[in-house]
């Protein structure tokens, strides 16, 4: 068995996860699996979205709406994109540059319309997304269809991290006219040479199987004889006799639709005198009849209202009914069929089985291409991963003095436990950084009865060098998991120590590795918080794993991974740095309370507030807290109940751990600004929620008091708070009485 489950995943405390942090767990998931449904399978899906669509719901799937100011649009739809998408849906929508704008339209589409449909978000991906590469006709020049079909994977992975999942690319149009200006987006004149372009592109774009989180969907364009337009002349008509069609401008598309081309983009202009976007010939015979086409077919840009421009329909209806019936699937942008399409089939003129029929194709594509496991923009795909840090390979250490010294045999090293997760799919690599060794030796070294060693000490010259090192090697991978903090002889007994900063230059290994700009994931062993001031604010994710014993390696890996959803919350505060300790939440109230309104921090040159509250802890959920009741007045002596209701408001199952705080306002004492009495771990499913019951009894409401010299339970006026840590604001009141 190749990776296992640490027992006891929940002891890691994910402290700091900001915006941009890594999802491990996501993108290294995503290297692997295309969608693996039959044709079966694809199928019933679509079959049983379809049964619980309404007539308006479908025929938005057989619309892309623009994202750009588009007057063509506006003419037929007067509701903005947003309106669209959470009533009805939307197959695709065109042209969204922001990949975070992208990202919210689809989160609206996903999760605020009634059947949840993911959009797909079309782009002209041509010749690179980020990583431009050589125009398309330089690339078919090279006369290399592996080359073309690896530079289209790039721009494939790329196009998809920031959202898009569809390219109206490859542009298989023949073009032998130098005149035409649309020749540099093709393969040239060449049949032959056209279609192992046209293969290597859809190969590049979509991968062998559909349905890889990391391809597009491929659209072999334009359908067909665009090439041949007269003079050169772009848009214009062009005769070509049907030998030609067969044996000159068709070969490319056949070829890229034997490579799996999911969609196909009708051209603009007339063919033979027929508009292209109104061909049956094309659309029907050819594509779906002759060749067994089974994805569909979207128009060029408004080329559904040209065919009134053309002359080849009255009117914007009659241009519906041409282009639909002629079997285009998909409208680009115009707005038409929203708006004519529900005309047409309330008048008859188009039947309910003809908009399935249409639709179907559109669905089993997201299906099959995987849009919905992964309608979001993919993280970054990692094929590197650089561990950094003198307690990456540590194995020992991860037992802690008393663990090692029975001798149990090495813990599974953090470097280890990434490494058995991500297999041999994943390089990873190891820089030790400076070493780690006190300055002042420790007694319990080298004793016979346990291995604890300090790592050799190092001149600043080499500890440098070491820096240099793992930088280097940050540079090489796509991301870096830094594993610092103490080794075991730095922590627990005769290991005290004046600064909680992290020592042996581990604080310029962290700076250094970070300004390579790579993603950094920060891991820390440790026995005792140490002063992460600067990590909190530049390193994206931090993970608490304290001594993690013999399964250590797994179980980080595990939560890094993404395989376990971390719930561990902090059993001490958090200092922002060395001068701010002691620093305990349950301190007394003082001449200044930190809560009034004049309270700024009780030093010049720091917060008083720590970096960590007591009780914190993240997930990769979130959870919400809220209905607190009390009984609001009880007899000294009485037992109270308080209840919390807790949600699951994240996507993912996960275990909040509940803490009450209560705060006795007078007495014959001064008593703490909040004291833990009540904490309860509870499993939650996304979604959701329970509603918890607490006790406040003699137990948890008695104190010693120095002035009365006795354990006593006093009639005053309490607080109440309930949340995820010390710091928590749902609040409420109860009052004792003699
Ligand atoms: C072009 C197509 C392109 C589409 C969407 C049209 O003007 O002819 O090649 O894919 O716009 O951008």
């Amino acid at each position: 068995m190749r990776r296992r489950t640490a027992p006891c995943w929940w002891m890691y405390v994910l402290i700091a996860l900001l915006a941009t942090a890594v999802q491990l767990g996501q993108a290294a998931g995503q290297t692997s699996s295309a969608n693996s449904l039959t044709d079966a399978q694809v199928r019933d899906k679509a079959t049983n979205l379809l049964r619980q669509m309404t007539l308006d719901e479908k025929i938005a799937q057989l619309s892309q709406l623009p994202g750009f100011p588009a007057p063509e649009f506006k003419e037929n739809v007067s509701k903005t994109m947003e309106e669209v998408l959470k009533q009805v849906g939307a197959g695709s929508v065109l042209w969204v540059p922001d990949p975070k704008e992208i990202n919210r339209l689809q989160h609206v589409a996903v999760e605020q319309s009634r059947l949840h449909i993911p959009v797909l978000f079309g782009l002209d991906v041509i010749h690179g997304y980020h990583t431009i590469f050589p125009a398309p006709i330089a690339m078919a020049s090279s006369w290399d269809t592996k080359m073309v079909e690896d530079a289209q994977a790039v721009a494939a992975r790329e196009a998809r991290a920031a959202g898009i999942q569809w390219t109206f690319a490859p542009m298989v149009d023949i073009a032998r006219d130098a005149r035409w200006g649309r020749m540099v987006e093709g393969a040239g004149e060449d049949p032959y040479l056209g279609a192992a372009i046209a293969r290597a592109q859809v190969l590049g774009f979509q991968g062998k199987q559909p349905g890889a989180p990391d391809r597009v969907l491929a659209c072999a364009k334009h359908f067909a004889g665009y090439g041949a337009a007269e003079g050169g002349r772009d848009y214009d008509s062009s005769y070509v006799p049907e030998e030609q069609m067969w044996n000159v401008y068709l070969p490319p598309f056949k070829a890229a639709l034997d490579a799996g081309a999911g969609s196909f983009m009708s051209a603009y202009m007339d063919l033979n005198d027929v508009p292209a976007s109104g061909n049956a010939w094309l659309m029907h015979d050819v594509l779906r009849e002759s060749w067994k086409f089974q994805g569909f077919v979207v128009s060029d840009a408004f080329a559904v209202r040209s065919l009134l421009t053309h002359g080849y329909a009255r009117d914007y209806q009659e241009a519906v009914h041409k282009a639909f019936s002629a079997g285009l699937n998909m409208d680009m942008a115009s707005g038409t069929y929203l708006k004519y399409l529900p005309m047409e089939v309330q008048q008859g003129r188009i039947t309910t089985q003809q908009i399935d029929d249409a639709v179907r194709p559109i669905l089993e594509t997201k299906i099959r291409f995987g849009l919905f496991e992964h309608p979001y923009k993919s993280g970054k795909t990692i094929h590197s991963i650089a561990v950094i840090g003198p307690l990456g390979d540590a194995d020992t250490d991860l037992l802690t003095m008393w663990g090692a010294m029975t001798k149990p045999g090495p813990a599974i090293s953090i470097l280890k436990g990434i490494q058995e997760k991500v297999g041999s799919a994943v390089r990873v690599a190891y820089a030790h950084g400076p070493n780690l060794y006190r300055d002042i030796p420790s007694p319990f070294e080298n004793l016979p009865i346990s291995e604890m060693k300090e790592q050799p000490s190092q001149t600043p010259e080499e500890a440098h060098r070491a820096i240099e090192d793992a930088v280097a090697l940050a540079r090489r991978s796509d991301l870096a998991v830094l594993v610092l903090g103490e080794i075991d002889l730095m922590s627990a007994e005769y290991a005290s120590r004046a600064s909680l900063k992290l020592s042996n230059h581990q604080q310029e290994l962290l700076a250094a590795v970070s300004a390579t700009g790579k993603p950094v994931v920060l891991v820390l062993v440790n026995g005792r918080p140490l002063d992460v001031s600067w990590a909190a604010e530049h390193v994206p994710a931090i993970l608490e794993a304290w001594y993690p014993g013999s399964q250590g390696g797994n179980g980080i890996a595990d939560v890094l991974f993404g395989d376990a959803n971390p719930s561990g919350h902090l059993p001490v505060t958090w200092p922002r740095s060395t001068g701010q300790e002691p620093r305990y939440y349950s301190h007394n109230l003082t001449q200044l309370p930190e809560t009034s309104p004049d309270f700024k921090s009780r030093y010049w040159d720091v917060l008083s507030t720590p970096l960590y509250p007591f009780g914190h802890g993240l997930s990769y959920t979130t959870f919400a807290f809220d209905n607190l009741k009390v009984t609001p007045t009880a007899r000294v002596g009485a037992t109270l109940d308080v209840s919390v209701n807790v949600t699951n408001t994240g996507k993912r199952a996960g275990d909040a751990v509940v803490q009450l705080y209560i705060h006795q306002r007078a007495g014959s004492a001064s008593r703490p600004v909040r004291e833990l009495k009540g904490f309860e771990r509870v499993a939650l499913e996304p979604g959701a929620n329970r509603t918890l019951h607490f006790t406040l009894g003699k137990d948890e409401l008695q104190f010693w008091s120095p002035s009365l010299k006795k354990w006593v339970v006093e009639p005053e006026q309490f607080d109440v708070w309930v949340g995820g840590d010390s710091s928590a604001a749902l609040h409420a009141e109860f009052r004792l009485t003699e």
